[in-house]
């Protein structure tokens, strides 16, 4: 079936510029119906515009609840008929009130291989703690921060000259190969979930171990 999708940013929409390219090349069967940020001035509303995607700003107010925050962004999202929502970069938690309005069809990135390195300063954090691998996580969104259920993953290897900025743009890069490759399977209804776990129906076989520094015997 058709996602007919609504993307939240907060910033520059990598992933939603993925996410346009994979529908407009057939990759990806899904129509962007609307982008919604919670910042005026992220670079994503620009892109939608350019694709000739509504852009809407429901602009973050630390004074209100994220609860009355979330009932705006649902109204938007419903004004436009969206059934399946996608964070893309989008920094903020969402509630329940997103979540029952669109339950089991919210989907995150996050810029890290979870569980492992949730939250914020993900690459810093990997950096610092020595990690040998590093990646992103396709997921489903529940109330936690980064919990829910894990769709699909990439790896990447950390090297040793690496900085948070060549990580974060060697882990980008797979970002928006797996995003949309995760959303494709979504709206060919074959993510079956039981629990914590998600499966593929049918199975794809995965490509393989990886060593990082290489195993030489
Ligand atoms: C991406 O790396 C995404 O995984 C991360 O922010 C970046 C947004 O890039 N998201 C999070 O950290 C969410 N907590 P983009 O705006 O170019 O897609």
């Amino acid at each position: 079936m058709s996602l007919r999708l609504g993307v939240l940013v907060s910033g520059s929409g990598s992933n939603l510029q993925a996410i346009l390219d994979a529908s407009r090349e057939g990759r990806l069967d899904a129509e962007v119906r609307v982008v919604v940020s919670d910042t005026p001035d992220a670079y994503g509303l620009e892109r939608a515009r350019r694709a000739g995607v509504p852009a809407r700003v429901v602009p973050w107010d630390p004074g209100r609840p994220r609860q009355e925050h979330d009932r705006a962004v649902v109204e938007v999202l419903r004004a436009h008929g969206v059934d399946t929502v996608a964070l893309a970069g989008y920094m903020r938690l969402v509630t329940g009130e997103l979540l029952a309005a669109f339950p089991g069809r919210v989907v995150n990135i996050h810029p890290a291989l979870l569980p492992a390195f949730p939250g914020l300063h993900v690459h810093e954090k990997v950096l610092a703690h020595g990690a040998k691998f590093s990646g992103c996580t396709v997921h489903f969104v529940d109330e936690g921060t980064d919990t829910g259920p894990i769709i699909c993953q990439a790896v990447v290897p950390v090297r040793d000259d690496d900085t948070p900025e060549t990580l974060a743009a060697r882990i980008l890069r797979e970002e928006h190969r797996i995003y949309p490759q995760a959303l494709q399977y979504l709206a060919e209804g074959r993510l079956r979930v039981e629990g914590r776990r998600v499966f593929l129906d049918p199975p794809s076989p995965g490509s393989g171990t990886l060593h990082n520094p290489s195993v030489r015997f």
